[in-house]
């Protein structure tokens, strides 16, 4: 028999609980124990634990947040973070490590692997879809559905004051919320790191962009979704700038933490329930250090390094619709 711990660590994303729980329920099928640290990497630091039963997992796949709660922790990352933890697994006689987390927390268990002689796995989770090795991280679906029904909202106030909104979304530092809000939203421009370098030098292209969705769309309101971090001085000092340029009302409004809160769509419910009991198999099996992953619907296994390692690229066929359907160009032909 084994004993797995496992915890959530960085941002929160909805299905996290749905993860737990097929952990829980897949373990107990192989006779395993399951001992859950709490506030991510801070509890196998100081360890603050708890031993999960299939009772504490009942009636959790619908909750948003984590049950094990979630934290960003400096101190795992220093030398001697990492020789603690390590230890604390020992003393807790702990066999394998599951990790559900983004870029950050699945860096730090590829820390951990490289000194620690037990099994670790990790599950992406995180609203941000930028893990490589995964169609889709857990509560990216989510995190989705609730920008739209904000955007959706911030459309009906631009259509009835004629104005141009800025909705600044998550992402960390890359586009994939932007992009799929915009694209689900009929929102007429998306910004995103990927396709651009210099966000000053697009100031321009942008202004024009708006004048010909005015004149040649016969836009009365627009809707622009930004990717967080991406223009200098945040969307509130471009909202400023625009309006300013182009003489219209522009305001901003950055959705922020709601994205990640909220029970979790069906998809990653599903997800993280094919997800957790998945790494269960893989312990089994015997593998570590890896993440597991979908592809094309079928659970995957990638080396952790090549997680967050690897840049994992747009849809670019999306990014081109996303482009072409206001391109004023071919419009006017
Ligand atoms: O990684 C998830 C995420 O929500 C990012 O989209 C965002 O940049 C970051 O976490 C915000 O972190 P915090 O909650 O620490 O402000």
């Amino acid at each position: 028999s084994k004993t797995i711990g496992v915890l959530t660590s960085g941002g929160d994303a909805p299905g996290m609980n749905a993860c737990i729980r097929a952990i829980v329920l897949s373990a107990a099928r192989f006779g395993y124990q399951v001992i859950g640290f709490e506030h991510g990497y801070n509890g196998l630091l100081n360890n603050e634990k708890i031993r999960l039963s299939n009772l504490h997992v009942q009636h959790i796949i619908q909750l948003g947040g984590t049950i094990l709660k979630s934290a960003r922790c400096e101190a795992f990352l220093k030398p001697d973070g990492v020789k603690n933890a390590v230890a604390n697994l020992n003393s807790n006689e702990i066999d394998a490590l599951i990790v559900i987390g983004g870029d950050g927390s699945l860096r730090g268990l590829q820390k951990l692997s490289e000194i620690w002689s037990g099994q670790v796995i990790g599950i992406p989770g995180t609203i941000d879809n930028d893990l490589n090795g995964s169609d889709n991280t857990i509560g990216y679906q989510t995190a989705i559905d609730t920008a739209l029904d904000s955007i959706d909202k911030i459309r009906d106030t631009a259509d009835a004051f004629e104005r141009i909104f800025l909705v600044e979304v998550m992402g960390r530092h890359a586009g994939f919320i932007a992009l799929a809000s915009a694209v689900a939203s009929g929102a007429e421009q998306a910004l995103f790191p990927e396709t651009i370098e210099d966000p000053h030098a697009e100031l321009e292209s942008i202004v024009q962009h708006v004048e010909c969705l005015r004149k040649i769309h016969g836009k009365t309101s627009i809707i622009m979704v930004i990717t967080e971090h991406l223009w200098p001085g945040g969307v509130s000092d471009l909202a400023e700038t625009l309006t300013h340029q182009i003489g219209i009302e522009c305001r901003p409004c950055i959705l922020g933490h709601i994205q990640r809160g909220g029970a979790p769509v069906a998809y990653d419910r599903i997800l993280a329930t094919k997800l957790g009991a998945y790494a269960v198999e893989c312990i089994a099996d015997q593998e570590t250090a890896i993440m597991v992953g979908e592809h094309n619907n079928q659970p995957s296994r990638i080396k952790l390094v090549d997680a967050f390692g690897i840049q994992k690229s747009l849809d670019p066929y999306l990014v081109k619709i996303q482009q072409d359907l206001f391109d004023v160009v071919h419009s006017m032909q």
